[in-house]
């Protein structure tokens, strides 16, 4: 057992466990954690919805970490490269859509990035009161030059911290944001919850109401857990190759598990009790999806006391979550363009830079000049979110669930974890891994497809 990172491509590698844990942690905190979580929570039920969400991610979700993780490190390679070496010729197809897949994510979640900074910047500018306008965020999305402008910063921001390399770049930011991330996240979860009126708010999210659990709950719970562990993208192959042969896998995983499900859970007590406290509580404004981040959250930050203070340390955060995120999609490209085409890391940067740019423009430009385009039915953006999020990440997952039935075996993924430590949950492993993950990530993507084309309501 070598203490080294087998990875060949360019000798890259995380210096130990510390890191490892927090890049990862930082690919899986994100605005899936911040948004999507406290909202799903408030829609399914509160405590019903914490509870199936846990469940499910420390069966099915540690299931299919450790296994991508796993393939990862084996091989030293990113998912082509993976599929490539443990010989499934038949099926390159998994290989490629896993590797593909953050290529289509990263140009639009930097767009949503770029929102998240103006906001950041609106807050500490002197104008920071305008945000309190109903009409303040379609106006914004709806220009051309200025979103583009926000994209850009944002953009270039996730470019430096790749061209400066895995442990000097990534490793480096997240050991610095994460930290801070924690520490800002239960700032503003005290103060929020102990705003007068907040206690209704806690209550409403942590006292689980079973009138609201049905099939719904478990189906929403699972495609939030396959979102927020960035399962499916290529990211836990990438930054499995990364990892050194003698860090104990399973514990690593552990710890990024608990941190997902700690932010969403505190993102849950910053933003519930707040809207309880200062908005009403009204349900419909805390189950509306993107439109609670970027309109509801602004207007009750500026009706609470300190609130400019409180709005630009929720965005700053919002910003660190979702930069760690884009780094880790845009990294697992960049690992694919040096392995499959032996270009330098530079230049296969600045090609993943080029795809950013051309897909992620039109993203922008679909909310206002070319917002005429609609590829089924909705904007750019959220076609592009639909294709990869509903469809390809299932399928990602399932080749990557038939690559391990089919050609490698699950011994494979087994020995891979017991060369650095003791597979304590072994047994769970290979009886979800065997019977019961391909049905479940089948539901999930017949779910979101029924889902997309209007014949089931989530
Ligand atoms: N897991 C991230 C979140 O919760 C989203 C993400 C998607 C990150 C894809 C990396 C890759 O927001």
């Amino acid at each position: 057992m070598s203490g080294k990172s087998n990875k060949t491509t360019a000798g890259a590698g995380f210096s130990g466990k510390m890191g490892y844990v927090l890049a990862v942690a930082g690919s899986a905190v994100g605005l899936g954690n911040i948004w999507r979580f406290p909202y799903l929570a408030a829609k399914y039920g509160g405590g019903t919805f914490l509870f199936t969400y846990l469940a499910l991610a420390i069966t099915f979700g540690f299931t299919l970490i450790m296994t991508e993780t796993a393939l990862g490190r084996k091989t030293g390679k990113s998912p082509i490269g993976a599929f490539k070496v443990l010989g499934a010729k038949k099926m390159m197809f998994g290989g490629w859509i896993n590797a593909i897949v953050p290529m289509l994510i990263v140009p639009y979640y930097c767009v949503i990035g770029g929102w998240v900074l103006k906001y950041f910047v609106s807050f500490a500018g002197s104008n920071a009161s305008s945000l309190q306008e109903d009409t303040y965020f379609n106006n914004f999305v709806s220009k051309t030059g200025e979103p583009i402008f926000w994209f850009l910063l944002f953009t270039v921001a996730v470019f430096v911290i790749i061209i400066m390399g895995v442990e000097k770049g990534i490793e480096r930011a997240s050991k610095i944001l994460m930290p801070l991330l924690v520490i800002m996240a239960i700032g503003i979860a005290i103060y929020s919850v102990t705003r007068p009126g907040a206690m209704e708010g806690v209550k409403y999210y942590l006292i689980p109401d079973f009138s609201k659990f049905s099939i719904n709950t478990v189906v929403a719970a699972m495609g939030q857990m396959f979102y927020s562990l960035s399962i499916g993208m290529g990211v836990l192959y990438t930054y499995g190759s990364y990892m050194k042969k003698d860090i104990d896998m399973e514990s690593s995983i552990k710890q990024v598990e608990i941190v997902d499900f700690v932010i969403a859970f505190l993102a849950g007590l910053m933003i519930i009790p707040a809207v309880f406290a200062f908005a009403g509580g009204n349900p419909e404004t805390l189950q509306a999806g993107p439109s609670l981040m970027f309109i509801t959250m602004p207007k009750v930050f500026l009706s609470m006391p300190m609130g400019r203070i409180i709005g630009m340390i929720f965005f700053i955060l919002v910003f660190s979550a979702a930069l760690t995120s884009a780094v880790s999609l845009m990294e697992s490209g960049v690992a694919t363009f040096v392995e499959r085409t032996k270009w330098s890391r530079k230049k296969s940067s600045i090609v993943m830079l080029g795809i950013i740019l051309l897909l992620g423009i039109p993203c922008s430009l679909g909310f206002g000049v070319w917002s005429f385009i609609k590829p089924i039915g909705g904007s750019i953006l959220d076609f592009f979110d639909f294709i990869t999020n509903s469809i390809m990440m299932p399928l990602a997952a399932i080749c990557t669930m038939i690559l391990v039935w089919k050609v490698c075996g699950f011994n494979t993924i087994v020995q891979e974890v017991e060369a650095s430590s003791k597979f304590k949950r072994k047994k769970i492993y290979l009886f979800i891994g065997k019977y019961l993950v391909l049905i479940f990530l089948g539901v999930i993507l017949i779910s979101s497809i029924l889902q997309a084309f209007g014949f089931m309501k989530l």
